[in-house]
């Protein structure tokens, strides 16, 4: 499962980036607003430090005006890919983008008909919310899982990003549901290094030595 990582934060994803594992970076309008920078610009500055694809959102709108913006947004970078709403018209973008051969990202997620649409518009990544599921009281796990076997009847190009992962037990069932890929926040991306007993470890190791 090839690890992106889930921030606006130039600093994050400068470290995250010198680990040598992260192979891409999804961005959204909250995360781009934390920052309080302009979209493009944070955009711009992130592909000086990722080489892979970038997914930047386009405003909820007609899908006019999120393909005219999408166009813009393409112009930054090669690796750019636009992020549209699983909306009529965000579907409807993608559809068109994709005959434009730009590489699309439909986010918020959150059931295997909405998957399936954007599968049929040729979506390059879908985004299912694994953490915003759980929060609703159903399972973000369970949703990749039924996702995966529904790509796998059709053999759908369109890979799976889960995301809005919140702990390490989503990174784990979303690689063994087969996701294509997690994108991460910087937090949870640290922890993944972390184990007690490989603290202890490094603990006996460390006393051996000096024996
Ligand atoms: C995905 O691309 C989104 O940016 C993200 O994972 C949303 O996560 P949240 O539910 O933590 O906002």
């Amino acid at each position: 499962m090839k690890l992106f990582i889930d921030t606006a934060n130039i600093e994050d994803i400068r470290q995250a980036s010198q680990w040598g594992v992260i192979s891409g970076v999804t961005t959204n309008p909250s995360l781009i607003a934390k920052e309080g920078r302009k979209l493009e610009d944070v955009i711009k500055e992130i592909t000086t430090l990722v080489d892979g694809p970038i997914s930047a959102e386009v405003d909820e709108s007609t899908s006019e005006v999120m393909v005219a913006q999408a166009k813009e947004l393409v112009k930054i970078h090669k690796n750019i890919v636009i992020k549209l709403p699983m909306t009529p018209d965000g579907i409807k973008a993608c559809s068109e983008l994709t005959s434009l051969g730009i590489k699309t990202n439909v986010t918020l997620v959150f059931s295997v008909p909405q998957a399936l649409m954007a599968c049929e518009a040729g979506a390059t990544y879908i985004s299912p919310f694994m953490g915003r599921v759980d929060d609703f009281g159903e399972s973000g796990a369970d949703l990749i899982e039924r996702i995966m076997v529904m790509i796998n009847n059709y053999g759908y190009e369109s890979q799976v990003i889960a995301a809005s992962i919140r702990n390490l037990a989503h990174v784990e069932q979303a690689s063994l549901a087969g996701a294509d890929i997690a994108t991460i926040p910087f937090a949870v991306l640290k922890k993944m290094f972390c184990h007690p007993l490989t603290d202890a470890g490094l603990d006996i190791f460390a006393k051996a030595k000096k024996q």
